[in-house]
């Protein structure tokens, strides 16, 4: 069966600047959270290699630039590193920085790359986390002021931005599980910095709107929650999970407003971030033109068996469980469920429920452990991850044959890239990065996007069966 997607459809690819650019002590960058959390504890991180250097592209560009012309992308979502912009977060624009996405915009446009700009992509200056990060309201405006600047110097090229990747992650990982710098476990922090970002947000793209043409949105992690069971319980279970995990950026980003039932629960916690009646109508106002999903898995719930510690900090899992659906399939390297038909569901879900707005995929993907043991010289041959993007990819298609209006597939990512903590572990790219002597070599996925975009669709082979 051809799988054709609608005309102009955006095929390509996103990375984020701290994970691919290096440099990160060249070019007259200031240190952000993740330079900052390395030098003081480098054992967090995987192999306890840093950021400092990631796949350099700020040194590979026009050799990579080709690159994304060869693997199928007309178009890309890099990030601007804020503290490569300001390396203190406000104050003097990096006359540098300027050059390095000038030449990374301009560079783009000749390939037949059509820019997709994040402005965030969990990379807090570490002058701004010093003063509190997304906790305090001046960071908001420094950020918003970040914003404007990029809009101004690049807003004539770029026609396409997002204010934040992800925003739930630093709110996750920062404030509630340890996952991220400041490893803080502090509720109330979390939701203040969860509220406070969804206001930067909302700034920003007021700001955006009164001088640009183009559209600005946000890229939202959407994890679909299932239910174990139809029980009234496990109902009730996903529900709670959907407004937190979901809703809670959804909401305000698409509709201008916060989902039913959210406050209650926070105010029952004593976690409800401060906020005033004037800031809840500049979200109210300024909502997104189109939505960035990454997906890369579902959320499964079910009700607690048990009654939690009310001594402990609260956590939305106070009112679920996670549940580890028997026979579902796994991404073992990450521990990730993979779960195509998700996909779907969050193309209806935004179809009946967020007025069909445009949106794209601006994530999927499959990170594979120690992938470069698969080298044939240098190639490798990840027919693995093309069944994965396949398989994604017919059941988007099938959300938009229902109407969904979605516009786009991005992968993750370009070239294989440092993640987080996980530094080299996994790789994800459509380009294999050699660490020892910096050779990128297009893996068989690059070719198939390649392919893929020329065709703007492809030949699926697979049939599903009922239950898979
Ligand atoms: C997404 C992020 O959530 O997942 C990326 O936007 C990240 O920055 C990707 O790299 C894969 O996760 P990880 O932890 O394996 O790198």
């Amino acid at each position: 069966m051809k799988l054709e997607f609608p005309k102009g459809f955006y095929w390509g690819s996103a990375a984020s600047a701290t994970q691919t650019e290096g440099a990160a002590n060249e070019g007259g960058k200031g240190k952000n959270i993740w330079d900052h959390w390395y030098e003081i504890e480098p054992r967090r991180f995987y192999d306890e290699v840093g950021p400092g250097k990631a796949s350099e592209f700020y040194h590979h560009l026009e050799n990579d630039l080709k690159l994304l012309n060869q693997t199928g992308h007309n178009s890309f979502r890099p990030s601007i590193s804020w503290s490569r912009m300001f390396p203190k977060g406000y104050g003097e624009v990096n006359q540098d920085a300027i050059k390095f996405y000038n030449k990374l915009i301009d560079g783009m446009i000749a390939e037949g790359v059509e820019p997709f700009i994040n402005l965030y992509h969990f990379d807090m200056p570490f002058e701004m986390q010093k003063i509190g990060g997304f906790e305090n309201k001046e960071v908001v405006n420094h950020f918003v002021k970040y914003a404007e600047t990029c809009f101004d110097l690049f807003g004539d090229r770029v026609k396409r931005w997002f204010t934040f990747n992800e925003p739930i992650v630093p709110v996750h990982g920062g404030y509630l599980y340890d996952f991220h710098y400041p490893n803080k476990v502090d509720p109330k922090a979390a939701f203040q910095v969860a509220y406070n970002t969804i206001l930067a947000s909302a700034k920003a793209i007021a700001a955006y709107k009164k001088s640009q043409d183009g559209k600005i949105g946000i890229v939202l992690n959407l994890t679909p929650s299932y239910p174990r069971s139809q029980h009234p319980s496990d109902l009730e279970a996903a529900r709670i999970s959907d407004l937190f995990s979901n809703r809670a950026f959804l909401d305000p980003s698409v509709k201008g407003t916060f989902p039913e039932g959210l406050k209650v629960i926070l105010e029952r916690h004593s976690v409800l971030p401060d906020y005033s009646i004037e800031e809840l109508e500049i979200i109210k106002k300024n909502k997104v033109d189109y939505l960035g999903v990454n997906y890369y898995h579902p959320h499964r719930v079910c009700a607690r068996t048990t009654v939690p510690n009310l001594e402990s900090p609260f956590m939305p899992e106070f009112y679920y469980e996670n549940y580890e659906m028997p026979g579902r399939r796994m991404n073992i390297y990450k521990n990730w469920e993979i779960y195509e038909q998700g996909l779907y569901d969050i193309a209806l879900n935004i179809r009946d429920n967020y007025g069909n707005i445009e949106w794209m995929v601006s994530e999927n993907g499959m990170g594979v452990k120690d992938e470069r043991r698969f080298a044939k010289e240098e190639y490798i041959e990840d027919d693995y991850r093309i069944e994965f993007y396949e398989d994604h990819l017919y059941w988007l298609h099938k959300g938009i044959q229902a109407g969904s209006n979605c516009i786009g597939y991005h992968v993750w990512t370009f070239i294989d890239n440092w993640s987080w903590m996980n530094a080299y572990r996994n790789r994800y790219g459509l380009v294999s990065l050699n660490l020892k002597t910096g050779t990128r070599t297009i893996k068989k996925s690059g070719y198939w996007l390649n392919e893929v975009k020329t065709n703007n669709g492809f030949e699926y082979k697979r049939e599903w069966k009922l239950g898979e």
